[in-house]
């Protein structure tokens, strides 16, 4: 199958998915994408080969105490010299795609001005290698590894700092896209353009807890504005450079929030992180405006003085595809508490990544936690593809990442016995089903990881994968989720 037929046979879409994802059987549709995804500096290493040069993941990952164990990417999983092998493990496991991320050093070293060939190469001969396998390749533009660069080298006479909070990064991302597009436009046509812009804006610039390590308010909310526009002027670049069979989308990190109980006082808690962490992307992108009660939150802030009129209508470029990556829910209240916990389980650190939010309170679902400290609960990932099924009608979705963290360990058989992962990707997989069955469009699916790599703030010790990687030796072992998983695709349909 062609590889973007998946979005494109439009016209088969709704019905067909929704009739085939019937009640009671776990039979995806034919063309449904069984996937695996990772990111560049999580796994490829040759950190100083063949041009690149630092990201601010590189610059971060030095610095001491902001990765656990003192854990960088200079490494990594070796993916660069071992993609050769990666992509056959892929086949061999019977996966449908792979999304991959594009280190944005490797191929434009500064973030500005004219390409290196061997950076194009390599992943010229990894979307190769996948298509030779008959996997459908997805490429993300900017998997979080900014060139250290863009966030040192900044215009000068700006105040911004350098990197996201300013508006020229959004000018030579869509640069960098460009030049993507000609690298790989004959032979990728699934694109995301940003992968989790909450956690560039406000990880990386709010909380401090991602590269560059930044806490301020006013440039994590102008980070998140300089990455809605990057992305518009980056889908702007895709579309004039790209076949017309492409598809260009985005993946964000919408979160399911819920609120505690029913008070009106929780449900403005609600509404608050809902404005931070979901509408401030989705407002700009499906409805070309940011959110008044989200401006008028923020307002003792910043006056959004950056976001130039103009800027709205290149953010709402049409999205071919939305991406949505879902890992567990969020539960908050309204607290005069000083001391109750300002965030969910993904972050430590004393500045809290929601400018404006100092009154809600994160509090964790009940049940089984991941080794992440992540609550299970997978009907948010249903409520989720519902809900963008109302607000973005008639664009398809694609689950572009979910899976779970757990403390794998090589058995005395020599295996990796993960019998929490299956029951994790089994419901998230039913909640998918669950989802289309209702009416959801959803064309594909990619397990978060293929295989375990480097957890960011967490480094090496979080183990995502689907296949088990030995960091001594570089081996790699299938997991049981992964022959599970592969035989899924393989069938398109769950196990009873
Ligand atoms: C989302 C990010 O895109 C990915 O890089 C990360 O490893 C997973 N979540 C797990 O935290």
């Amino acid at each position: 199958a062609s590889a973007a037929s998946a979005v494109t046979t439009a016209e088969a879409s709704s019905d067909t998915a929704t009739q085939s994802a019937s009640a009671g059987s776990t039979t995806f549709p034919p063309g449904f994408l069984w996937g695996a995804a990772t990111a560049a500096y999580q796994i490829e290493g040759a950190a100083q080969e063949d041009g690149r040069t630092p990201s601010i993941w590189d610059t971060f990952s030095r610095t001491p105490g902001k990765v656990l164990g003192g854990d960088t990417g200079d490494v990594a999983c070796d993916h660069y010299h071992r993609f050769r092998d990666d992509v056959g493990l892929m086949s061999e496991l019977g996966l449908g795609a792979y999304r991959f991320s594009v280190s944005w050093p490797r191929v434009q070293p500064t973030g500005r001005g004219p390409a290196v060939q061997r950076g194009l190469d390599f992943y010229r001969a990894l979307v190769d290698e996948l298509l030779e396998q008959g996997i459908t390749p997805m490429a993300t533009l900017y998997h979080w590894d900014l060139p250290q660069d863009l966030e040192t080298a900044f215009p000068s006479g700006s105040s911004a700092g350098g990197g996201w909070p300013e508006r020229d990064t959004a000018e030579r991302f869509a640069e960098y896209a460009g030049i993507m597009a000609e690298a790989l436009g004959d032979r990728v046509e699934l694109w995301t353009t940003l992968n989790e812009p909450w956690c560039s804006a406000f990880l990386g610039y709010g909380a401090g807890v991602h590269a560059p390590g930044r806490t301020d308010d006013v440039a994590a909310l102008r980070a998140a504005h300089h990455l809605n526009l990057g992305h518009g002027l980056a889908a702007r670049a895709l579309r004039a450079a790209l076949p017309a069979r492409a598809r260009i989308g985005i993946a964000l990190n919408p979160h399911a929030v819920r609120p505690l109980t029913d008070s009106p006082e929780d449900r403005d808690a609600q509404r608050r992180i809902d404005a931070l962490a979901n509408r401030i992307f989705t407002g700009p992108l499906l409805k070309g405006a940011y959110p008044s009660d989200l401006i008028a939150d923020t307002s003792h802030i910043t006056d959004w003085s950056f976001v130039r009129p103009e800027d709205l209508a290149v953010i709402k470029h049409p999205l071919d595809f939305l991406g949505i990556n879902y890992y567990t829910p969020a539960i908050v209240s309204a607290t005069s508490d000083p001391t109750a916990p300002r965030r969910d389980g993904h972050n430590s650190g004393s500045h809290s990544p929601w400018p404006g939010a100092d009154s809600v309170a994160f509090h964790r679902a009940p049940g089984e936690l991941t080794a992440m400290d992540w609550p299970v609960d997978p009907t948010g990932l249903t409520d989720l593809l519902l809900q963008y099924t109302a607000e973005a009608p008639g664009v398809p979705l694609f689950v572009t990442e979910n899976g779970a963290a757990f403390e794998d360990e090589v058995g005395e058989d020599g295996q990796v016995h993960d019998p929490d992962r299956i029951r994790y990707l089994h419901s998230h997989l039913s909640a998918v089903h669950e989802a289309m069955r209702r009416g959801a469009d959803v064309r594909g699916y990619f397990l978060w990881s293929l295989m375990d790599n480097f957890e960011w703030a967490y480094g090496y010790s979080k183990r995502f994968g689907a296949v088990y990687v030995d960091y001594e030796t570089q081996e790699r072992t299938p997991k049981s989720s992964a022959r599970w998983y592969g035989q899924a695709a393989r069938d398109g349909a769950l196990p009873p």
